[in-house]
């Protein structure tokens, strides 16, 4: 079925409601360790069975499942995990994306929790006070989600004669990396909390670019927001709160810009008159409902409002090469009048 087409026959209804069976499929075999355990050497499936304590039966279905997706290869004689999941999904490959697994093993027990959720209104991790431990393992999650996108958004952004950046709860940095690492003059900073900021000295350092990126800890919405820019960039956060903090979060940021400068928004935005379309977008307002307090998924048209009641002006779209940048491909802009 198209993506964005709705239901029109019970065949459809059915295949989409049974979309879960794949993901259900993977990450039994993420819970079991399988991809890890396989490394790069050719197995039985009686062999798989014994070093997992697993079923024979068990195991052969589940293989061959996973073998239909491309995640294994299967063999004459059993199985052998594919390049994909030895470069993603094995933990001593360079590339391996775990904290994002383990992010994603964790929305799917919460996702469980939907009608609950829709009941109360009250998010799922409402009674847990954030620790240190789990926005670390976020923002690492959040490096893996960023990384191809953020080299790929930093190369169509001109950011010429921009001296000072801002990555306004930048996370990890990796956008702000990826936009000093494309403009040799810029410096950028990350603000963010402090177990955000661990992981983005962490990266900057990997890269090199210590020199390049300074760290300011802080909540940006009961605090002021210090110092003046060229650029705010202000990627993926705007759906985490209500319209109403949006507003005076912006309303911060123009005081944070230089005249003439340039906030730059990333997030995804309903883009139909009904606000049904694009459906990643109304499905990420349930990820919010599931998670924050008041986020929500926005259109266009909403962000631009709250810009101009917050002083800014000279909104425009930036567009992106299709099937580039985070998420339908295409940025809003706008800026502190001079
Ligand atoms: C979804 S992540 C996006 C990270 C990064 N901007 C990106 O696009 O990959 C949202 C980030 O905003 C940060 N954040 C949200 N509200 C914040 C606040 N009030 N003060 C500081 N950081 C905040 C979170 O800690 C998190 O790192």
């Amino acid at each position: 079925m198209p993506r964005d087409s709705s239901i029109q026959s019970f065949k459809q209804f059915r295949d989409l409601v049974y979309g879960f069976r794949l993901p259900k499929i993977i990450f039994s075999a993420l819970e079991l360790d399988l991809f890890n355990m396989m490394g790069k050497r050719k197995w039985t499936i009686s062999q798989l069975a014994k070093q997992l304590n697993a079923s024979h039966r068990g195991m052969e279905i589940l293989c061959r499942n996973l073998a239909s997706t491309g995640l294994l290869r299967k063999l004459q004689t059993g199985y052998q995990a594919s390049k994909f999941a030895t470069t993603y999904l094995q933990q001593n490959s360079a590339d391996y994306r775990g904290d994002y697994l383990a992010l994603m093993q964790r929305q799917w027990e919460e996702w469980s929790r939907l009608t609950e959720v829709v009941t109360t209104g009250i998010p799922v991790d409402s009674q847990e006070p954030e620790t240190p431990e789990y926005r670390r393992s976020f923002t690492w999650a959040m490096h893996h989600r960023s990384q191809e996108p953020a080299q790929q958004v930093a190369k169509q952004v001109s950011l010429k004669s921009a001296r000072s950046f801002l990555d306004l709860g930048g996370g990890p940095g990796t956008y702000a990396l990826a936009f000093v690492q494309n403009n040799p003059h810029l410096q950028a900073t990350v603000m963010d909390r402090p177990a955000a900021l661990e992981v983005a000295r962490t990266l900057a350092k990997q890269a090199s670019a210590e020199s390049r990126l300074s760290f300011q800890a802080g909540n940006f919405v009961s605090d002021k927001i210090p110092g003046t820019y060229d650029i705010v960039w202000y990627s993926n956060v705007l759906h985490i709160y209500s319209p109403s903090e949006n507003l005076k979060v912006f309303r911060k940021i123009k005081r944070a810009l230089k005249p003439g400068g340039r906030l730059i928004i990333q997030d995804t935005f309903l883009l139909d008159p009904h606000g049904l379309r694009p459906l990643e977008t109304n499905l990420f307002a349930v990820t919010m409902l599931l998670y924050t307090d008041t986020g929500n998924t926005y259109s266009l048209q909403d962000v631009r409002t709250w810009l101009q009641k917050a002083g800014l002006s000279r909104t425009r779209i930036i567009r992106l090469k299709k099937g580039t940048g985070d998420w339908e491909g295409q940025l809003l802009e706008a800026r502190r009048p001079i």
